[in-house]
Formats: C-alpha cells, structure tokens, sequence
C-alpha cells in the first residue's frame, strides 16, 4: 500500500496567508497541517509516501524532507499547474504503479485519522472506497448517492441533494483509477475532477464503497475552517510542560508550553498552546488559541486566535478575537501624534476596526 498526498494547487481562499506560505504549512495547534497528514498515514502502517507539489515546492520538501523523520520515505511529484485532483493521480501513475493507495488531502485533518479505513480497504477486493462524512449543509459539497451499500452517484454541489453525505478529502483507489483519469475530460472550471474519476468507475461497474466517517473532519481551506481545526485539535491534546511560568502567571485548563517559552505575569486559559522560545508578558491568553515559535504577546488579550512564527503583539487595549494572524506580523499600539491607525496590509488582508 502507498500514501498520495496532494499539497499542490493554489490556496486563493487563504490570502494573505497563501501569498508567502504553503497553506499546507500553516501550524495548526503550532503542527503543519501536512504533518498531521503524513502522521496518520504513518499511523496506518504506510511508510512509502508521495507527495504532489506544485509553486511552494521549496518549502514543502524543506519542511518534510525525505520522510526520515517519520521513518517513511517521501517521493516529490511535480505537478506543472494545479489542472484538478484527478490530473494529480494521472501524474502519479509512475510513483505509485501496480499498488493500491490512500489519496489525502493535504490541507485535511480528520479525526481518529486513517487506519480503520486502510484496514477495511486491505481486507477488501474493492477498486475503490470514499470516505463519506453526513453535513448539514450537502449542497455545498460533493454529495454520494447509495444504493445497497455501494456508491451509485456523485454530484457536485446539487442544489436538491439526494443524501446529506459529503465527499471528504480521503479516498482509497486500486490502479483502475488510472483508466478513469486518463479517459475523463476537464469540468467546466479546467479541472479534472476527482468526481468525475469516480463517476467513471462507477459507470464502469467497478466496487466502489463509502466509508461513513462519524467524527470530525475539517478541510483547512479557508480561515473560518483554520480557526476550527485548531479549536479541535487543541481540544484533544495532552497537557505539556516544557517552559517557564512565573509565580505571578495563572495557567486553567488544558495548556501546553513548549521549549524555551516563558510565561510572565499573565493568565492562559486552555486549551492553548504557547509555542517555542515565545515570551508572554502581563497579557491574557484565552481558550482555543495558539502562539506559534518566537513571537512576543505583551499588554494584551488574545483568545480563539492563531499567531504564526517570529509575530508581535504589544500594548493593544481591545481584545483580539476570532483572528488568524501571519509570520512576522507587528501590531502594536502608535505613540506617534496624530493618533491614527496606521496600517501596512497585504493584499487580501482583513481588519476589523472597533
Ligand atoms: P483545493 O483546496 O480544492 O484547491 P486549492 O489548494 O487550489 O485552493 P483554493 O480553492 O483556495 O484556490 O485543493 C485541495 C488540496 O489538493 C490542497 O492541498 C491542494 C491540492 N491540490 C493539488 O495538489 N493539485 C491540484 O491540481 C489541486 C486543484 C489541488
């Protein structure tokens, strides 16, 4: 069995965070989304791992490396333009052969991860099985229709769907799959599209089954999504301590204080996390939140919020809430008359101003 992990396409819906980072990057609970990834896998027992990148090829293999850290080992796909997640698989024909594999998302965590889905696939002579989640909302998603316990239909965000079972970005393929991408043409919006790779196994009449996932699944492809996982992931983490805490500090709750982080005068409510070597100073650090490696929070409030690496956060009266702050961000309060906001964004930023 082999792993495919898709960590290409262009992230649009992150900007500004997407312009100078792979959103599979992004630390959520401070741990790349992609490593939450390659764990799960690993976690599964697959170990031989390929990995599809696109424009922040640099940064990923960077990041992951050859796999050794994992004690797997990552082959790099180049994918020349993000052309659809089926036109991912058809690039991988050489990688990935005569085995069967899991196809992940690399900008999706799940709950409870992957391994009673590859068992249940190992133990199968199925060509392929979809992992499916029940949302409120189908018709925003790609939608499965079943019959008799196998996939009959998959529709893209049908405007009367036929279930409320959504298609999650986790999928189990045999090498049929090939026939089906390389057979398939571009959707309206230039892609291939992985529904419609199914679709043609379907029509083909090959076994194509749901796996019915009953805990959470977040994909993190927008930044309402990010603030989520991390909510989520904070929640099942285990209490750490690797800092400092002053006497005058009040940790509640579930907190983690990673190497070299130092926590001085201020109250942490959990579940949070305070990355490495980040100084928090008479500030209050609230649920659902994390600071990732070398930032300072000082003179401030925070809570139900990401900071990402070397950010600065100094003297703001109001709190800051609900917000997902980039990599070497300053917010500080002005002493310079007039008293103005002054404000340098990126493009695609967004204040909110009290
Ligand atoms: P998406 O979130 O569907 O696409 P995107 O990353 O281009 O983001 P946006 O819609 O905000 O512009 O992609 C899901 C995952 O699959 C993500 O990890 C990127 C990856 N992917 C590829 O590797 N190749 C592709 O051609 C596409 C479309 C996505």
């Amino acid at each position: 069995m082999k792993a495919l992990i898709l960590s290409g396409g262009k992230g649009t819906r992150l900007r500004p965070l997407t312009y100078t980072c792979a959103k599979q990057l992004v630390p959520v609970a401070n741990k790349p989304v992609l490593f939450r990834v390659i764990e799960a896998i690993v976690a599964a027992g697959i170990t031989d791992i390929g990995i599809v990148v696109g424009d922040t090829a640099p940064e990923i293999k960077a990041a992951a490396g050859d796999g050794s850290q994992w004690e797997a080992k990552i082959t790099y796909i180049q994918q020349q333009a993000p052309l659809g997640l089926a036109h991912a698989v058809k690039i991988s024909e050489d990688f990935l052969t005569n085995d069967r594999f899991v196809m992940f998302l690399g900008d999706n965590v799940i709950e409870g991860g992957v391994t009673a889905l590859v068992e249940q696939f190992t133990a199968s002579d199925w060509n392929a099985q979809i992992v499916l989640k029940s949302v409120p909302n189908p018709q925003q998603f790609g939608v499965a229709e079943l019959d008799s316990g196998r996939i009959i239909r998959l529709v893209e965000k049908p405007a009367e769907p036929k279930s409320d079972l959504a298609v999650v970005g986790i999928y189990m393929f045999d090498r049929t799959i090939f026939k089906a991408v390389n057979s398939i043409e571009p959707s309206w919006r230039g892609e291939l599209e992985i529904t419609d790779a199914i679709q043609y196994l379907v029509d083909e009449g090959q076994k194509v089954y749901p796996y019915i996932h009953k805990g959470w699944w977040i994909d993190t492809g927008k930044m309402e999504d990010m603030l989520t996982a991390n909510r989520l992931i904070l929640e099942a983490l285990e209490y750490r301590m690797e800092g400092s805490v002053d006497s005058k500090s009040q940790l509640v709750g579930k907190v983690i204080i990673e190497e070299g982080a130092e926590i001085i005068n201020s109250v942490i409510r959990g579940p949070a996390i305070i990355g490495e070597h980040t100084r928090i100073v008479n500030s209050y650090i609230g649920p659902f939140t994390s600071i990732y490696h070398h930032c300072l929070i000082e003179e401030t409030e925070i809570e139900f919020s990401m900071v990402l690496e070397n950010s600065r956060i100094v003297d703001i009266e109001q709190r800051i809430d609900h917000s997902l702050i980039g990599r070497n961000v300053e917010v500080t309060k002005s002493s310079v008359k007039p008293r103005a906001y002054r404000l340098v964004l990126g493009d695609h930023s967004r204040v909110g101003i009290l």
